[in-house]
């Protein structure tokens, strides 16, 4: 008897929703998502409906799923979501149009002129961006184009075509979709220090330029440690309101050695916490978005081994300590 109460009551989160309390405060409160577990895991989709009022496709959206030939665009996976969202009055953020990783082959081993690459640059953006204009209401137009030592990454974008590949997509994304928030994004400047100082100087470039951005995305892939400090994110997002821009936390998760013990829980959860203070708290901060939200679909493990644990539900949906530091944040 007791065991299937268990079970039933396995994954219940409390009302009200996390997604109510957000609406409240004009929050646009987000989760990466991905489309094959919307399509195959009823308790992962539902999560999804009732706690959030924003998704992310975590890999839909990529160069190398929506382009995989060249001009041969496949818009299934992406689409899926972004009418799962409709269906359920969930807005979208896409993300990337512009990264050095995942793209797909036939860009990455080609060889191409400036022109050719400029063109190509346009013409994916142009496309892609149109397919969802109105749909997709803020892009992350350029991600992680700083190196950890503040230099842009020598990467395919900027051999080619130079630094100014930044302002072009932009200018691409603008022009394709005006309504759109428009975003730098970058993992590592979160807080204070050579990369975020990096990051400021680019997009107070791009802002002295005309050029259309309206916000740093502060990825948030941190472990429980503290740091980056809450102090520092919180000053970062101040200079970054003294240029004009929007911020938005988007992509955090906070990463524990496995197992987690009972500590390390609630250290991950004091974390959760004081980023979405600093979030709710800034002038300039309405988005703030998780890079999954149960522990069953997380990267981390992956990629990280020996290392997860990093959402705020574990792998059966259940609340963990970081799930009720966001929900009291939240005013619930
Ligand atoms: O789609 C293929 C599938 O066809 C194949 O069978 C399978 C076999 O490995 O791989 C699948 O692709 C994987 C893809 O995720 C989709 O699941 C890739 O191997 C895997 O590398 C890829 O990982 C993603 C990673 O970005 C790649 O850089 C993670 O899921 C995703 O969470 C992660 O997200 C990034 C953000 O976009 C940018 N910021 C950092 C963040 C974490 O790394």
């Amino acid at each position: 008897m007791l065991a299937s109460l268990a079970v039933a009551l396995s994954g219940c989160l409390p009302t009200p929703s996390l997604r109510d309390l957000a609406n409240r405060k004009g929050l646009a409160f987000g989760t990466a998502v991905r489309e094959s577990a919307l399509s195959t895991d009823s308790p992962y989709s539902s999560t999804v409906a009732s706690q959030f009022n924003l998704v992310v496709p975590e890999n839909e959206l990529k160069w190398d799923a929506l382009e995989p030939q060249q001009g041969t665009f496949d818009f299934s996976q992406g689409d899926a979501i972004v009418n799962f969202a409709a269906a359920n009055g969930i807005a979208v953020k896409g993300t990337p149009l512009v990264w050095d990783s995942q793209n797909p082959a036939w860009l990455t081993n080609g060889t191409f002129t400036r022109d050719q690459l400029i063109a190509i640059l346009q013409t994916y953006i142009t496309t892609v961006v149109g397919h969802y204009k109105g749909k997709v209401a803020q892009w992350d137009v350029v991600n992680e184009a700083v190196a950890d030592d503040g230099t842009l990454r020598n990467d395919v974008w900027l051999q080619a075509i130079g630094p100014d590949y930044i302002d072009m997509a932009f200018e691409f994304a603008h022009e394709a979709d005006p309504n759109a928030k428009l975003f730098y994004n970058d993992y590592g400047g979160e807080g204070l220090g050579t990369k975020s100082d990096a990051i400021y100087n680019l997009v107070a470039g791009l802002k002295q330029r005309g050029v259309p951005i309206d916000g740093v995305g502060l990825q948030m892939h941190i472990d429980a440690s503290g740091s980056p400090s809450p102090a520092d994110v919180a000053s970062n997002m101040s200079r970054l309101n003294a240029l004009g821009l929007q911020t938005a936390i988007t992509e955090m998760d906070v990463r524990l050695p496995l197992p987690a013990t009972n500590s390390e829980l609630a250290s991950q959860a004091s974390v959760y916490q004081s980023m979405l203070r600093d979030c709710l708290t800034a002038a300039n901060c309405g988005t703030f978005v998780m890079w999954g939200f149960t522990d069953k679909y997380s990267w981390i493990p992956g990629f990280l081994p020996g290392y997860g644990a990093a959402t705020m539900l574990d792998d059966s949906f259940n609340a963990k300590p970081a799930y009720y530091a966001i929900r009291q944040d939240l005013g619930g």
